[in-house]
């Protein structure tokens, strides 16, 4: 059977740490397996709890207006994950806990993807794939290697952009033209 297709599967099975008592279901991931893209976000929300897909509210709608526009991207031309899989009550951060919890699992899922290119968007998807905790406005557009063999840009997860405005989704556009200039090198 395709890995993602079992990985999904032992995901739902999952009892790593505590969210496995909260959620509905975990949120696994979702797109083509050959994408050359794969984004990944923090966890799922209640939307994401309630649908099993990543990304399907507000934040969501943002995050695939900005993929199509600078990237000529649709969102099934792309794979959509999060950091951790499974939603935090109330919509609260991960923690450092859940995060390492469910590391192994990213891992394995990039592996099997195998992109060219990782976004990371916000703080959560930048420390759990690239170990780095410099402040949101330092690392993002940065260009990062990954042991995987991908490169990773971070940016700003749209949710900050929902609150931030403009000035916030300025600078996505700007990342997405990183990743832009990534995808069309990167062989
Ligand atoms: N925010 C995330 O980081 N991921 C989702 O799937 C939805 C909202």
């Amino acid at each position: 059977m395709n890995n993602l297709i079992l990985q999904a599967q032992e995901a739902q099975a999952c009892r790593a740490c505590d969210l496995a008592k909260s959620r509905r279901q975990a949120v696994f991931g979702s797109g083509p397996s050959d994408a050359r893209l794969m984004v990944i976000g923090e966890a799922p929300g209640r939307h994401e709890d309630e649908g099993g897909a990543p990304f399907i509210g507000r934040s969501g709608q943002v995050l695939v207006r900005l993929l199509e526009e600078e990237l000529g991207l649709g969102r099934d031309d792309v794979y959509i994950a999060n950091a951790v899989k499974c939603r935090p009550p109330e919509n609260r951060t991960p923690t450092k806990q859940e995060i390492v919890a469910c590391g192994p699992r990213l891992a394995a899922q990039i592996a099997a993807l195998g992109p060219r290119v990782l976004l990371c968007v916000g703080a959560t998807a930048q420390r759990a794939v690239i170990g780095d905790a410099s402040p949101m406005r330092e690392a993002h557009g940065q260009i990062f290697e990954t042991r995987c063999g991908a490169k990773a840009v971070v940016t700003y997860h749209p949710a900050a952009a929902l609150r931030g405005g403009s000035r916030i989704v300025d600078l996505m556009r700007q990342d997405l033209h990183v990743v832009r200039a990534l995808l069309s090198t990167a062989s």
